[in-house]
Formats: C-alpha cells, sequence, structure tokens
C-alpha cells in the first residue's frame, strides 16, 4: 500500500441515518438472532436488531444509529468519513477517488460464480447467491494495515452459510474470492499498480468462523460503490486488505491463494494479515492506530479486538511467520 501523509478527517458527530432503504425483506421472527444474539460477534444495540432470510424485496425503515456503540464502548465513525475515505485501487489509489469515480460500477445485474473443489458448484444472480443468508446488521471495527480505523455498522450475512450450501470436498482447504475485472467499470485496471483482478483468500475454518461476514449494505442503505457494491467480504479481526470487494467468484482449493497484496510484495504484506499490534509493517509501528474522526492515536488491540472469538484459530501457530 502507498505511504501517504494522512489526510485532515475533522471530528464531527455521526450523522444519524433516518431513513434507510435496502433489498432484503424484514422478517420479525427472526429478530431474536440480530444484534443481541450476535454477542460473541461483538456487537451492540439490540435496538437494531433486525434480522431476516435474505430476500429480493424493498424495506424502507428508520433508524437513528447515534446510539450505537460496539462492545469497547466505541461511537460509529461518521459515515461520511466510511463512504469518503475507502481503499479501491480500481477507481485511483487516493483516498477520494473512489467515491469520486466509482459511479461507473455497474452493481446490478451482478453474478457470482462458486466453482473449485465443491460438490454443489453454480452461477448465481446476487439475490440466489445471498439466498442461505440471515441479514442482520453487524458492527465492526476495522483496522487498515496503513494503521487508521473506524468502527462500521455493516449489514450482511455470514460467510458460513454460503460455504455450506457449496459443499466444500474434504480436499478443500482454502476458499478464494475475486473482484470484477473490468477496466471498463473500473477504469483503475487500466494501470498496473497491482495484477488484476484483486483477489484474497481465508483458510475454510477462518471462513467458517461466525464473525466472517459477507456484506452488501453499510448505515443501513445498500453499499455505495466505493464501499464494494454489490458485496464485499468483511473479516474483522484482520487488515482491512482482506476485505475484497465487488466479489464475482468463490473458488475452494487445496493451497493457499496467491493474495494480491502478497503478490505485490510478499515481504510486507502476508496472507494471514492478523491485526496485530506485535508484528510491524517493516516500514511503519502498527502498535498504534489513528480512529478516524479523532486526534489522539489509540492503542491496536490484538486480532483488532476479537482475540476471545478467534485466537483458536491460531493455536500452535508463529504470528511473525505467518503474518
Ligand atoms: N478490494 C478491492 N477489490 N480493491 C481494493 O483496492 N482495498 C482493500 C479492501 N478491499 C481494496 C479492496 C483495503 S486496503 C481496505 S483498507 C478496504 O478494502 C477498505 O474498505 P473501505 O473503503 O470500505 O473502508
Amino acid at each position: 500500500m502507498l505511504i501517504r501523509k494522512p489526510a485532515d478527517i475533522p471530528s464531527s458527530e455521526i450523522t444519524p441515518e433516518s431513513v434507510y432503504i435496502n433489498r432484503r425483506e424484514f422478517i420479525g421472527k427472526s429478530a431474536g438472532i440480530g444484534l443481541a444474539g450476535a454477542a460473541g460477534a461483538g456487537v451492540v444495540g439490540s435496538m437494531f436488531a433486525g434480522a431476516g432470510q435474505a430476500s429480493a424485496q424493498t424495506q424502507v425503515g428508520q433508524r437513528d444509529w447515534s446510539a450505537v456503540r460496539t462492545e469497547l464502548d466505541e461511537e460509529l465513525t461518521p459515515r461520511e468519513d466510511v463512504t469518503t475515505y475507502n481503499n479501491f485501487y480500481e477507481f485511483g489509489t487516493q483516498k477520494e477517488d473512489p467515491a469520486r469515480y466509482a459511479q461507473t460500477l455497474q452493481p446490478r445485474p451482478w453474478t457470482i460464480e462458486v466453482d473449485g473443489l465443491c460438490a454443489n458448484p453454480g452461477t448465481y444472480g446476487l439475490e440466489d447467491f445471498i439466498q442461505p443468508g440471515t441479514m442482520e446488521d453487524r458492527i465492526y471495527r476495522m483496522r487498515c494495515v496503513e494503521a487508521w480505523s473506524m468502527v462500521i455498522p455493516w449489514y450482511g450475512f455470514e460467510l458460513r452459510s454460503v460455504i455450506d450450501r457449496a459443499e466444500p470436498l474434504g480436499s478443500a482447504r482454502y476458499v478464494e474470492f475475486k473482484t470484477l475485472h473490468d477496466p471498463v467499470q473500473m477504469p483503475g485496471q487500466r494501470s498496473r499498480v497491482l495484477d488484476w483482478p484483486y483477489s484474497e483468500g481465508l483458510r475454510l475454518d477462518e471462513a467458517r468462523h461466525p464473525l466472517a461476514i459477507l456484506a452488501t449494505g453499510v448505515y443501513g442503505q445498500d453499499l455505495p460503490n466505493q464501499n464494494g457494491a454489490p458485496i464485499r467480504l468483511v473479516v474483522p479481526w484482520k487488515y482491512g486488505f482482506k476485505g475484497i470487494k465487488s466479489i464475482v467468484s468463490m473458488t475452494f482449493m487445496e493451497q493457499e491463494p496467491y493474495n494480491s497484496w502478497k503478490r505485490a510484495n510478499s515481504y510486507e504484506y502476508g496472507f494471514y494479515a492478523n491485526v496485530n499490534p506485535a508484528v510491524n509493517h517493516p516500514r511503519w509501528s502498527q502498535a498504534r492506530e489513528r480512529r478516524l474522526g479523532e486526534f489522539r492515536r489509540r492503542e491496536t488491540l490484538l486480532f483488532n479486538g476479537y482475540v476471545d472469538q478467534v485466537a483458536g484459530l491460531y493455536a500452535g501457530m508463529d504470528l511473525r511467520v505467518n503474518y
């Protein structure tokens, strides 16, 4: 990733999101397994415990996000920052580029291919792809490898639901994701800043962890293009670059996928990318971070604060070697 002088992000009030529109039908019977039920998932604010089977319906509702806090009593990062301070190199390398230029992306219609080592491969339109998922709000910290962070209210479903539908074979140990490759819709792909398409991967047990989600919305609205419309990965205990945007494929593999940033510079970026204040980036410390909207830097937490939930995935592994 490029090193840049952090932009001056003014500390501002949380923007309450009064109207929210998304494509899922709210089904009251599932409300109990929303935010409150996901306490192990590190989300707080059960007043918004909206969950329901994924469907193609449109729902309009009202929410006031200003009272929402994380389990560590952190405030949400203002929507304005979440949607204008982005990394999406397919639209440029400056933080403001994606919000400015991503209108060329057409997130509908959208197709996702599921293939590789699985008994039930398939090609799905977005609405069918998300069908096994239970939609819910998940408030997660996001820690970028560049040492800035946010708190973001995603809307999405657990990744494991679509993995289970695919029925991975016993030989499948990893899952790889790819972003759309279309330089017309994504003009940044005309530059060679990365080897396109952007790709990322997880070990299958990481991918099946209940904290790992596929998000289709943020702040109660469908994802804006700059945040990875129409569907992106969110793995909150890992550096943000694992959160691949605008996904068009999911492939089950035996070998570790060769993810984009490792391919770009394997000395600086690894496959695991677990947030770890004790393992510095070769060019900067990872001990502290700048939370957007705050002046003082905060301490970075092991596994981004999700240590109780995910440390077991890495028992016996040397986190300095597997960075
Ligand atoms: N996905 C694609 N396809 N292209 C990218 O450049 N950037 C990654 C990740 N996903 C990136 C991507 C990085 S470095 C980060 S920090 C997060 O997206 C940023 O997500 P956000 O812009 O929604 O905050």
